[in-house]
């Protein structure tokens, strides 16, 4: 892969500096991950419902990036909204999408690069990507029940580190791009996206 980190021992890695996230997932994380994935897709639509409810409960603020449930404050009203069921899927099925690509770095980079720069699009800020992922640990609690061994929540906890890392990375180029729309050129994506590290 070219990158000196994955090239680290088998022990997860993470650079938290302010460009970067850098993670490196082990073969046995990866094997884990997919293997729980079977029976977290079982129940993907509800894991996606609660994920987005809790979110909006702990995180209140979120809630004004959705313009459709601005006026909403009552919780059970969320968690019949069609938009909120919607987005829910949309964020599982970008996991599903992620778990099928975990031996394809630089496909898995694309997609959450991408991703990220959509959000800067929908102002959802890198703050709130952050907020996701305990949010999916809770929901894939009752789904997995005993299964949620402490390895698996690491392994999960890294791969959302990971992606969202690189969400934040597609969001800042984007917003760099539009700043710098009526400027000078935007910095070319190469020169921040990392090096497939995964
Ligand atoms: C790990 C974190 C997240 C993932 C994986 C994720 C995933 C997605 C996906 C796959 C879409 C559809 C993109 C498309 O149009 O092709 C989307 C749309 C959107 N996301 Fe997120 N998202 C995340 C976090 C958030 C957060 C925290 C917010 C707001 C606080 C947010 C707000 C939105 C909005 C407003 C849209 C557009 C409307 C919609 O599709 O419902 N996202 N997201």
């Amino acid at each position: 892969m070219g990158c000196p980190i994955s090239t680290l021992a088998s022990k997860p890695a993470v650079d938290t500096s302010e460009e970067i996230a850098l993670v490196n997932l082990t073969d046995s994380q990866k094997e884990i991950i997919k293997e729980s994935w079977s029976s977290i897709q079982r129940d993907i639509t509800r894991a996606g419902i609660i994920l987005f409810v809790r979110l909006f409960e702990s995180h209140p603020e979120c809630k004004e990036v959705f313009f459709e449930f601005r006026e909403v404050d009552d919780v059970e009203m969320l968690r019949v909204n069609k938009e909120l069921r919607a987005h829910g899927l949309r964020v599982m099925s970008f996991i599903e999408k992620s778990v099928a690509r975990l031996d394809e770095p630089e496909r898995l980079e694309k997609l959450a690069f991408d991703l990220g720069r959509k959000h800067y699009n929908y102002r959802a800020i890198p703050k709130y990507f952050m907020y996701v992922m305990p949010e999916f640990i809770r929901a894939i609690q009752p789904i997995l029940k005993g299964d949620l061994t402490p390895e698996l929540e690491d392994a999960w906890k890294a791969l959302f580190l990971y992606l969202t890392g690189m969400m934040r990375q597609g969001y800042l180029e984007e917003e760099r791009r539009k700043t710098h729309a009526r400027g000078p050129p935007s910095i070319p994506s190469s020169s921040v996206r990392s090096h497939h590290a995964i």
